[in-house]
């Protein structure tokens, strides 16, 4: 009865037989494909390879934290450290295919230096690219993330390679454009739905068939019936009761007789002088009867539709083959921006963890924030005050 040190011994063997067990049930639950969080300090770059295409076009990328952050060491990430430049670096992890399985692919940007044109997207590429040759042109599977260029460009691409073209999304999704940690998830699934999350929250969700255009559509419109000639859809019509006034039709222009012949005419030089023409102050423009609601409006004649005789349906257009390799190839004018906390899995909860974990723990406080604000209006004084000079 009594435990001897052999007894312990077995009893804690199969406790750590069951750890292990859980620890593999865990495994199998949550493949995680790639993961990065740059905490072993210059190990980085081992794991990282920058392009060599164009060299001198190319900016590098520092490992920092930067002006502000949460935590020194935990929030060390990749920063892009010259102005106008571009930045192309990519990490290479065993292959896998997503097929029949969920994709989760995620990442922190911060853009700590006001960007105001930039991109701060991500790449996914199959296993056969060339990392030394990165560059815009190297065909990618997955282009998702941020981008900020001026006023116009605010948003999150979701950029899907199918049958060698890429189909950008057309629901415009907005990003965060301040300086601060964001995290940015895109979710890819076997049912062919997608969501897009900033923050852990969702921005964007749908069916990939609908919202990027990569086949044709299931209906169109029935070619063979036409509209009936009787069907009247327009909203408005011109008032019949609407006369045009007679006194309505002036000339546009007429002759400025209160013009006098320049002292120094000659006319055998100038030709023969005339009054110039001037605007006509009394032209009212074309007469336009006025518009009334029309009475016959019947709406919008409903177009039979027919099956698409040139769709056919896909079931795996989500589906990569040998995804093996993530780069950042973008342009920034103002440098600055830091990339973290990267993570490909096939675990939805898992990445929402990972991301509470990472993001979330390390996102600024609000003290900061209150710094950061201070120091965001200092800069913008200084931008106005030199415009104003
Ligand atoms: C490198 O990439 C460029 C641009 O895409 C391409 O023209 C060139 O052929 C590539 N070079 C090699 C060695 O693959
Ligand atoms: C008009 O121009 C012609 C040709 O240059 C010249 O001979 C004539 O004297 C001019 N007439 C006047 C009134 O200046
Ligand atoms: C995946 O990579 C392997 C090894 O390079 C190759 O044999 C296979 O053809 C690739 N599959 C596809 C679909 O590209």
């Amino acid at each position: 009865m009594a435990a001897g040190p052999g007894g312990g011994g077995a009893l804690r063997q199969g406790l750590e037989m069951l750890l292990l067990l859980g620890a593999l049930l865990g495994a199998a639950q949550a493949a995680v494909y790639f993961q990065e969080q740059f905490l072993d300090g210059a190990g980085w770059q081992k794991r990282w390879v920058h392009s060599e295409y164009k060299a001198e076009r190319l900016g590098m990328f520092k490992l920092t934290a930067g002006k502000f952050y949460g935590d020194p060491v935990r929030d060390k990430g990749l920063q892009t450290s010259e102005n106008s430049k571009f930045y192309a670096i990519s990490s290479r992890f065993k292959p896998f295919s997503n097929k029949g399985k969920t994709l989760v692919i995620q990442y922190t940007v911060k853009h700590e230096q006001k960007i105001d044109c930039g991109g701060g997207y991500i790449k996914i590429f199959s296993s056969d690219l060339d990392q030394k040759n990165l560059s815009g042109d190297s065909r990618y599977y997955i282009m998702f993330g941020p981008d900020i260029c001026g006023s116009e460009t605010k948003k999150v691409h979701v950029i899907l390679n199918y049958k060698n073209k890429p189909h950008p999304i057309k629901k415009p999704i907005r990003c965060k454009v301040d300086g601060y940690t964001h995290l940015y998830t895109l979710i890819i699934r076997p049912d062919q739905t997608y969501e897009v999350k900033i923050d852990n929250e969702v921005a964007a969700s749908g069916n990939l068939e609908d919202d990027l255009d990569f086949l044709p559509p299931r209906k169109i419109n029935d070619p063979a019936v036409k509209k009936p000639h009787d069907w009247d859809d327009r909203i408005q019509i011109d008032d019949p009761n609407d006369i045009k006034p007679e006194d309505w039709d002036e000339p546009e222009y007429i002759m400025d007789t209160s013009a006098e012949k320049p002292e120094d005419w000659n006319d055998s030089v100038n030709g023969k002088w005339s009054y110039p023409m001037i605007k006509n102050p009394l032209y009212r423009g074309e007469w336009q009867p006025r518009q009334i609601d029309n009475p016959n409006y019947r709406g919008v004649w409903p177009h039979p539709k027919i099956d698409n005789p040139n769709y056919s349906p896909d079931y795996n257009i989500y589906s990569f083959e040998n995804i093996s390799i993530i780069g950042l190839d973008i342009w920034q004018v103002r440098a600055g921006t830091i990339f973290d906390n990267f993570l490909i899995t096939d675990d939805e909860d898992y990445a929402e963890d990972f991301g509470d974990e990472t993001w979330g723990e390390t996102k600024v406080t609000e003290e900061e924030q209150e710094r950061e604000r201070v120091i965001e209006e200092k800069y913008f004084e200084h931008f106005f005050s030199q415009l104003s000079l």
